[in-house]
């Protein structure tokens, strides 16, 4: 049982520490040294030998073979669950790897997985792992022109995909977004799940999935990878630009994965742990699969959308399934507070004994619902804080530790250093915002680079308080216990629903319109959502277009090069955009005027003007406040 004497055995010894957690997994051969640190490179369990996959798999055969590892339920309530046992899913990430390598895929190379959530989806991403290979997930709802970025800057020869998939009853064509997305890549061949039977394109590059991993056998020995070897490439949203390919490595990521699921959710043989995030986020790989099977207990792996075909779907599925830890995100929680209590009468959820939050601050009322009216008053809360970059989590409190306060994510994980600090650079007093960064020796399963980008890794984590010291880009506080509480992005970073945006890729999205010359995206508080986009599109002086065309313009594009998690809440078409004398869109103008902030001195500008214009615009269709108090909001 573990109290809170953990922390100052921790903290005495970091290093010591995750040495210990690191026996808890398998090992051909041990380590020489636990961490060395080059500053801004670091490394982990310097010269073991492992592969994730014999701790997920193999170890657990002997004892629990037969144990249920994934129960999988799919979107239609008709459609029977699938339970597969550690046994079954060892065969299968076994036969599936023999398969790749019959096509030629040799350890290190990338695989791309472009696939919804089905059990196929997990035998994938293990297989991989299992040959050496380095998974590449792409979330299953971004478009084409999003997975084809991604392939081109992970030169993967192979996709593995599939026809289609349910959603809210619809069947989403996911080979016909495969095959717009490799073209002019460098995929050899598209591996294909028969999901949905709908009608698809054949290729003569394709493969069907069954019929490949049918002809294999079961036999296939584990690739021994060296700790720092890669295991996965995530993209994720910075700044500016492209996404980001965040590398993962085996044996930090390894460790981590597992410790950090053992003891924040204090893991016991017989929890079914439900992690409602999608496989193409960190979350969906870190707690729904690889955490999970480290701890050898059974993950629920969910096709649907939490509130179809009626709103109660999510509770009927802790029902049905007798889920033990429910992990989901605040947005979840908040439309499921929306839709309101009632309709959880029907339904028993005292399976549960663990809620967990993730991905985004969760406000009081959403925390007191979620734990009075899921949680029925005895589950302990756990409001997780980490990032694609972090690989697994770094700040919680732990189960059966505590301590448990609304608002407040909690105490750092064991071993994990953090502070908030003001710009000089100096730590935080009690209460006062700053920057949460992370001190050496940091996490095991942190990032070890941005993949083909090592300018983009040094200047986004390691530049503002030197390459010592790992900036979150988050904005947090301490209370007087230290519990953190982590407020934002500091960066042009959105979190709509939870998932992570960038508001420089939205607008080259939309600024890529042959009619559009330029605009600017900004978040605004969304009550369900968190954060919801809003887009100014300039209209041009002699525009041919009227402003239904650019309104069009500017959601086909987002949907197009990003996906429908893109499209804006509210487009705005607008003369000009507030700037600063040389040049810079302040969008930090255009946001206060949603959230009813003071707008503060706006002489600094080089067209003040436009901001009264701008708030007219925003205040007719928001009815929010009228030009009167406008001029009271400058110069506050
Ligand atoms: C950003 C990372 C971590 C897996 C899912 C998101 C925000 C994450 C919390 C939390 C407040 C949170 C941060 C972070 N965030 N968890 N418990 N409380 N904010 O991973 O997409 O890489 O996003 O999500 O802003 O930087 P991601």
């Amino acid at each position: 049982m573990t109290d809170k004497t953990i922390y100052k055995k921790a903290s005495k010894d970091p290093i010591k520490f995750w040495e210990e957690l690191a026996e808890d997994i398998f090992w051909n051969k041990k380590w020489t040294k636990a961490f060395n640190h080059e500053p801004p490179y670091f490394q982990w369990f310097v010269d073991g030998k492992l592969n994730i996959t014999q701790s997920c798999l193999d170890q657990h055969l002997p004892e629990n073979k037969d144990k249920v590892a994934l129960i999988w339920e799919p979107e239609s309530i008709e459609e029977e669950p699938k339970l597969i046992t550690y046994g079954q899913l060892f065969a299968q990430v076994c036969s599936f790897g023999n398969a790749l390598k019959k096509l030629g895929v040799k350890k290190g190379d990338r695989v791309v997985i472009y696939m919804p959530m089905i059990p196929e989806s997990v035998v994938a991403m293990l297989a991989c792992a299992r040959i050496g290979a380095v998974h590449s997930v792409v979330f299953s709802a971004f478009s084409s022109h999003a997975l084809k970025a991604r392939l081109e800057d992970t030169e993967a020869k192979v996709l593995i995909t599939a026809d289609g998939y349910y959603r809210r009853g619809q069947v989403i064509d996911l080979k016909s977004a495969a095959d717009q997305g490799i073209i002019d890549t460098k995929i050899e061949k598209v591996i294909v799940v028969k999901r949905a039977g709908n009608d698809i394109v054949w290729e003569n590059i394709d493969l069907w999935w069954h019929e490949i991993i049918e002809k294999e056998n079961d036999d296939c020995p584990a690739e021994i990878m060296d700790s720092e070897d890669p295991l996965f490439i995530l993209y994720t949203s910075g700044s500016t630009g492209k996404p980001k390919g965040i590398l993962h490595t085996c044996g930090g990521y390894t460790v981590q994965a597992k410790a950090t699921g053992k003891l924040i959710f204090n893991l016991k043989a017989d929890d079914i742990f439900w992690c409602t995030a999608d496989i193409g986020w960190v979350t969906g790989h870190t707690y729904a699969v690889y955490s999970a099977l480290l701890n050898n207990i059974t993950t629920l792996f969910f096709e649907g959308a939490p509130d179809w075909p009626t709103n109660d779907r999510w509770a009927k599925t802790i029902e049905k399934h007798k889920v033990t830890v429910f992990y989901t995100a605040p947005t979840a929680v908040r439309m499921f507070q929306k839709y309101g209590e009632e309709e959880l009468k029907e339904e028993d959820l005292s399976s549960l004994r663990l809620l967990g939050s993730v991905g985004e601050p969760i406000d009081e009322a959403a925390w007191q619902w979620f734990s009075d009216n899921v949680g029925g008053g005895k589950c302990e809360i756990v409001d997780t804080w980490w990032q694609t970059e972090t690989g697994g989590i770094l700040i919680s409190s732990l189960s059966g530790v505590g301590p448990f306060k609304p608002t407040f994510t909690g105490l750092a994980f064991p071993g994990i250093k953090v502070d908030i600090l003001n710009d000089k650079g100096e730590s935080c007093s009690v209460d006062e915002h700053g920057n949460l960064v992370i001190l050496p020796p940091f996490a095991p399963g942190m990032l070890r680079g941005v993949y083909n980008n090592d300018d983009k890794y040094r200047q986004t984590y390691w530049q503002d308080y030197g390459q010592n010291i790992y900036f979150t880009s988050d904005a947090a506080l301490k209370d007087k216990d230290g519990l953190i509480r982590v407020l934002g992005r500091v960066d042009d970073v959105l979190k709509i629903a939870g998932h992570r945006l960038s508001t420089g890729e939205m607008e080259s999205a939309v600024n890529g319109h042959e009619l559009i010359g330029e605009c600017a995206v900004i978040g605004i508080p969304d009550p369900i959502k968190g954060e919801a986009i809003v887009v100014f599109v300039v209209i041009e002086k002699k525009a041919a277009s009227t402003e239904d065309e650019l309104k069009q313009a500017a959601i086909s594009q987002l949907k197009k090069e990003i996906g429908p998690i893109a499209i804006p809440k509210q487009v705005y078409i607008v003369e000009d955009l507030p700037k600063t004398r040389s040049g810079k869109i302040m969008r930090r103008i255009l946001k206060k005027l949603f959230t009813g902030e003071e707008l503060g001195d706006l002489s600094t500008l080089a067209n003040p003007e436009i901001v009264e214009k701008i708030s007219k615009l925003v205040s007719n269709e928001m009815n929010k406040f009228d030009s009167s108090e406008f001029k009271n909001k400058i110069n506050g």
